[in-house]
């Protein structure tokens, strides 16, 4: 019988790249990564760079090329934060290294997810571990950032940065996904997924399959509605009605924001800062607005009633727009 794809299927698992060759980016990576494959060994790795640029995807795609069809025998991907802690995972590390490797390969591979999350003596009894079955296992450590990671383990491990993905990347991965899916995405929404996503290719794929879970036309709207970020174009409405003097506009476009976007105070903020940069001011103003943002939002965080924090800044907006007036 035919196997039909599940409806529910996640898109990231269905189209991650099962071959090195087929990761986008990073190929400063791939291309190292393909040289170890070639000469069927590998020192001890370190990958680190910011989520959902393709730590865990190249150390699958390794796995599989380097021990072929036996990959899964000689591959275990455990979890250094797991909240049952480091003896936990020594433990399953001894019991994985205690068989040979599968297909005559001479070592197994041990992917550890998340190494930044461990205490420095955490790391300590790690290193150690690392030494003691560096003759039949090599690891992949794989971090967000590779200074929380001590030496000692630093300097026994080849160290790859991967990259945020551009956004061409992004934009024609998302193309590729989108046709393959039949999903009727123009380009200014698919623009709109590149830039939400911040170079990281499992937010741009998610937010596509969420953008498409509600029908087959996406356009700039939808994305943004379900993505939970406002529009652009709603952030500069509310700045340029506050800029203008309108304080009442300026607060009423803020409030349906907020609500049609499903927005909190944290959520908003963020993005008007990083719309000043589009304003017409001159730099001193933008510097003093600057300088208010991170006191308001300073406040928000702690706590703050972040409706009276917001108006303060729009009423702030208001009176820098009414200097130039
Ligand atoms: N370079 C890439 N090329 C193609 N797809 C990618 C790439 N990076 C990430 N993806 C997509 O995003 C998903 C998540 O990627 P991956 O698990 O490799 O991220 P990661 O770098 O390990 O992130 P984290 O730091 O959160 O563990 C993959 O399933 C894949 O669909
Ligand atoms: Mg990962």
């Amino acid at each position: 019988m035919r196997k039909v794809a599940s409806v529910n299927e996640i898109w990231t698992e269905k189209y991650r790249p099962k071959k090195l060759d087929d990761v986008v980016g990073q190929k400063h990576v791939s291309e190292r990564l393909k040289a170890y494959v070639a000469s069927r060994n590998m020192p001890h790795l370190m990958f680190s760079g910011p989520a959902g640029t393709g730590k865990t995807t190249c150390s699958l795609a390794l796995a599989r090329e380097m021990f072929g069809g036996e990959w899964k025998g000689n591959f275990i991907e455990l979890n250094a934060s797991d909240e049952r802690g480091i003896d936990v995972v020594r433990g399953k590390i001894k019991e994985f290294a205690r068989t040979a490797p599968l297909g005559g390969a001479e070592f197994k591979i041990i992917f550890m997810d998340e190494a930044d999350a461990l205490t420095s003596d955490a790391q300590a009894a790690l290193r150690r571990t690392m030494e003691k079955y560096s003759g039949i296992c090599r690891f992949i450590l794989s971090c967000n950032y590779s200074s929380k990671i001590i030496d000692p383990i630093q300097s026994r491990c080849a160290v790859f940065r991967f990259k945020p993905l551009t956004s061409e990347d992004i934009g024609g991965y998302l193309r590729k996904i989108a046709d393959a899916e039949k999903v009727d995405i123009d380009e200014e929404a698919l623009k709109g997924l590149v830039i939400i996503s911040r170079g990281d290719m499992r937010r741009a794929v998610n937010s596509l399959q969420v953008a498409a879970s509600l029908g087959k036309k996406i356009d700039l709207d939808t994305v943004y509605q379900t993505a939970g970020i406002a529009s652009p174009k709603a952030i500069s409405g509310i700045l340029d009605a506050a800029l203008k003097g309108d304080f009442i506009k300026s607060r009423d476009l803020l409030d349906s924001t907020m609500i049609d976007f499903g927005l909190s105070g944290q959520d908003i903020i963020r993005q008007m800062h990083s719309a000043y940069f589009d304003l017409s001011l001159t730099d001193s103003e933008k510097v003093r607005l600057i300088d208010k943002t991170g006191e308001i939002e300073f406040r928000i965080v702690e706590g703050s009633n972040e409706k009276i924090q917001l108006e303060a800044l729009l009423a702030y907006l208001v009176m820098i727009g009414g200097s130039k007036r």
